[in-house]
């Protein structure tokens, strides 16, 4: 009886600890290998240091199914380069693995790209906790149209909506001009556009961001009212409307347009080496399912196309040119295209130097500057170089936050930060525009 109960007893004390021994080693395995169990797509850096290493990260890239954040195509990976790669669930222990077999450290930037996407498109207007103004919050492309519409019927003074074309899927480019209430004879203008990458949503963002500040502070802060009664402001909100509808509906992270190929059922081509500048050279790709694709001929876009003409007709009014991208925090400017200096290199770095110090001293935040294919890498095609070999000799492009903490998922929060320093750089660079073409009387 009494040996029969200590048998007992001793079992279930076996039993109790052997299950806390399963646990504790489930745990420990969960803990050694916690990349490769997760069930959520990830977003990687990965240190590439060597050349070899470099081979293997592009294979990686192009062999499985996986999303170059940053940089925009494989080509661009080198030796010493930080790679940002966006690794769907299924997809993350073979890639990891890789990763481990050739030495290469990585670390998990984000592993929560689901919830992050949630965020960036749950609509916080029908919730009455949040105190998000409009233009803290990303916006669907019937959204902006909206908005649009509405913008300039409450500011018939000073807005005005210019139809300049059509996407490929036919939906229409809409460039909000902005003006002073000042009249003046020639006035001259500034041109902004937004969202050429249809995952940068930031950017779109940042142009609904300078509107509604033009509008609302014009007479009341001292530098956009100068700003207003010199130049006109023409706005394009959304470059690439297609591209941006999609990222909404059907995959968050595409970045080119979403025009059909004759030669391949690859779909999409990137705007932003559609342009006529050394097109289709090193930086680009003639292949329709490269990120980096050309397209078939310089303009064959039509949000490329419509672009250009509404730029080619105001050339003599148009000063200055900016181009809102992100992510990376740079202030560029041409070329591109080439590793050449444009002739005025010394004044434009002065521009961007001094836009940066001004986010640095207010925000506390670092933003590089310089010609771009010296900043970043050699990017043909672009709509910046194209406008400065225009005559749009102040030309610009900025990448806006983050530098990849969250890259094209930036939470929601972080929109009024990422905008106001960029409105700092504008009107620091617009200012001094506008001293530097002063109309000779
Ligand atoms: N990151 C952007 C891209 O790859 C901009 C690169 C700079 N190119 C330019 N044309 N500004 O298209
Ligand atoms: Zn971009």
């Amino acid at each position: 009886m009494l040996t029969k109960h200590l048998a007992q007893v001793l079992d279930t004390l076996n039993m109790k600890a052997l299950l806390i021994w399963a646990v504790l080693l489930n745990f420990y395995k969960l803990l050694q290998t916690s990349d490769c169990t997760s069930t959520h797509d990830q977003v990687l850096s990965i240190q590439v240091t060597t050349h070899q290493q470099a081979d293997i990260v592009r294979n990686i890239s192009s062999q499985y199914e996986t999303v170059l954040w940053s940089p925009a195509s494989p080509e661009y990976i080198g030796a010493h380069t930080e790679v940002h790669l966006f690794v769907p669930a299924n997809n993350l222990g073979t890639v990891t693995d890789l990763l481990q077999t050739h030495h290469l450290t990585h670390q998990v930037l984000l592993d929560n790209t689901e919830e992050l996407i949630e965020m960036q498109t749950r609509n916080e207007s029908s919730d009455p906790r949040s105190s998000a103004s409009y233009y803290e919050r990303y916006h669907s492309l019937e959204d902006i149209y909206y908005w649009i519409n509405k913008t300039a019927q409450e500011h018939p003074d000073m807005v005005k909506v210019i139809l300049i074309g059509s996407s490929y899927e036919k939906r229409p480019l809409y460039v909000l001009k902005l003006s002073g209430r000042q009249e003046r004879a020639e006035k001259r203008a500034i041109w902004i556009d937004c969202g050429i990458h249809a995952r940068e949503w930031i950017s779109p963002a940042f142009c609904l961001w300078f509107v509604q500040y033009s509008l609302n502070f014009y007479n009341l802060n001292n530098d956009i009212t100068e700003m207003l009664n010199s130049m006109d402001i023409y706005v394009l909100p959304v470059m690439n409307p297609d591209g941006y509808k999609y990222t909404w509906t059907t995959n968050r992270m595409w970045r080119k347009n979403r025009s059909l190929s004759k030669e391949s059922n690859c779909v999409g081509t990137d705007l932003n080496r559609n342009f006529d500048a050394n097109w289709g050279t090193k930086g680009a790709s003639n292949r329709p399912c490269d990120e980096i694709y050309c397209g078939q001929f310089p303009e064959s876009e039509p949000e490329a196309e419509a672009v250009a003409n509404f730029l080619r007709s105001h050339k003599d009014s148009v000063k200055l040119y900016l181009s809102i991208h992100s992510y990376g925090q740079m202030l560029l400017f041409p070329y591109s295209c080439s590793n050449e200096e444009v002739p005025n290199h010394a004044e434009l770095f002065e521009l961007v130097q001094d836009a940066a110090m001004k986010i640095r001293r207010y925000y506390r935040n670092n933003y590089k500057y310089g010609a771009s294919a010296k900043t970043i890498y050699l990017a043909p095609g672009g709509s910046d170089d194209w406008a400065y070999n225009l005559g749009i000799h102040y030309s610009f492009t900025f990448e806006l936050e983050d530098r990849g903490r969250y890259g094209f998922l930036l939470p929601p929060s972080l929109i009024s930060k990422a905008c106001n320093e960029a409105l700092l750089a504008l009107k620091s660079i617009a200012l001094r525009v506008i001293q530097k073409t002063q109309p000779q009387p």
